[in-house]
């Protein structure tokens, strides 16, 4: 689909400037009314000012609100905006496109950095995974690392590679070969390395990306991690009980989880790590808890993602509606129906019940909307003086329901 007479005209450029862009991008530019960019991007213009007739307009920080700006104001022509390297790869372009729709722009896109550095290392693109820090925390990189893997992490200056080295010796993965390519492609492209757990280097180009080999212990992204990988006070679905509940909650794409009675987080946590489009919203009523699960998530990488609300039911109202709602701790009728009423049609509810109280409860919703309900007991080996026993942890009731998808039935009456 070529668009002939765009709103939008975004160009991708790398570090090599103008010498990169071939004749009809260079051609697109000069027929440019007004081209936004960061300052960086811009600059690499300036060789080629005479030949230009457009306005060049660096970002106002924050850029997303600028672009906001630039985007819902009326225009007599076609605004142009340069980007690094390729435009719809964590970049503006994209970001474009998902407020205008990809029928109003039209993307050059040059290069990507993650490109230039897998080349630059001899790794395989497809089985490299990357990391953005630009506006994440460095935690996040821990959503990838495991021993063996190859990790790009798009850097948000010249501290993130330090930073990146102090999470990986943090976390076990010390041994980590680190490499820092920056300004890539372009005249003062530099490449250095070292191990994250002895990273000598000082802070050097703000652009950069970093690369990991990383040497540490195999960290797995299904459910059931042991529990002491997660900072707790006992309140903690344990992990067998956590896999067989992630499972129930099936995570699948761009899903919304909601989280009742968070406690340490994990389950927020497995459903995050399962599925990387995923978000998730914790409702957590104890401030040291809450606290503490956004630790958890940071030190399993997936902090963006997961966003900590205060107590259920009052915390509900706000929050996005949830495609799936798992509840492992303070059960009552107004939380159930509360959660209920926000699930999405085909939405998932899963309900963790400990007490007889709520297994009543359970049993009696269960009764009126149907779905699954199973008792889960789990006995772990334990030792009986010299001799082994069975411990019994406290039954589960485990109650998975899919809410009935009211649009088909819809749609089928209309018809
Ligand atoms: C918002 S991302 C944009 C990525 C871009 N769309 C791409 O395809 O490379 C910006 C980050 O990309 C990385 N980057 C972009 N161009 C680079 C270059 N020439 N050398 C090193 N890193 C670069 C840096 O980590 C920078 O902070």
């Amino acid at each position: 689909m070529s668009v002939l007479s765009p709103d939008f005209v975004v160009v991708g450029i790398g570090a090599d400037g103008w010498r990169g862009l071939g004749e009809a991008v260079r051609d697109e530019l000069r027929t440019a009314t007004v081209i936004y960019g960061a300052t960086r991007q811009l600059d690499l213009l300036s060789a080629v000012r005479g030949e230009l007739a457009a306005d060049l307009r660096p970002w106002r920080s924050p850029m997303s609100a600028h672009l906001a700006e630039v985007i819902d104001e009326p225009r007599p022509h076609t605004v142009h905006v340069l980007a690094s390297g390729d435009p719809m790869f964590h970049g503006v372009g994209a970001s474009i496109v998902s407020r205008v729709g990809a029928e109003r722009v039209r993307v050059y896109p040059a290069v990507s950095s993650v490109s230039l550095a897998c080349a630059r290392l001899g790794w395989d693109l497809a089985t490299t995974r990357v990391v953005s820090t630009v506006r994440n925390d460095p935690s996040e990189v821990l959503s990838e690392v495991t021993g063996g893997a190859r990790v790009v992490i798009l850097s948000r200056d010249e501290a993130t590679p330090a930073a990146i080295a102090r999470v990986l010796s943090q976390s076990g993965f010390g041994a980590s070969t680190m490499t820092v390519l920056e300004q890539l492609g372009g005249p003062d492209e530099q490449i250095r390395r070292a191990t994250a757990d002895a990273w000598p280097h000082p802070p050097g180009d703000p652009l950069n990306i970093v690369a990991v080999e990383c040497a540490g212990p195999g960290r797995t992204r299904l459910p059931g991690r042991a529990d002491d990988t997660y900072e707790h006070d006992g309140q903690i679905t344990k992990s067998t009980i956590r896999a067989l509940t992630v499972c129930a909650l099936e995570p699948a794409g761009a899903q919304v989880l909601w989280d009742i009675g968070s406690g340490s987080g994990s389950v927020s946590i497995e459903w995050l790590r399962a599925d990387d489009r995923g978000t998730a919203v914790a409702f957590e009523r104890d401030p040291e808890r809450a606290d503490r699960l956004i630790r958890n998530a940071g030190s399993h990488g997936v902090g963006s993602r997961l966003s900590v609300r205060g107590p259920a039911p009052q915390a509900l109202s706000g929050a996005p509606r949830p495609d799936a709602v798992f509840i492992g701790g303070g059960l009552d009728d107004e939380i159930l129906a509360g959660a209920w009423e926000s699930l999405r049609p085909a939405g998932r509810l899963v309900v963790n019940a400990v007490t007889v109280e709520n297994q009543t409860l359970v049993a009696r919703r269960h009764h009126e909307r149907g779905g699954t309900m199973r008792r889960l007991s789990i006995e772990t080996a334990a030792p009986l003086g010299t001799m082994t026993t069975w411990r019994p942890a406290l039954p589960i009731v485990q109650w998975v329901v899919v809410k009935p998808d009211t649009t088909i039935e819809d749609t089928g009456a209309a018809s």
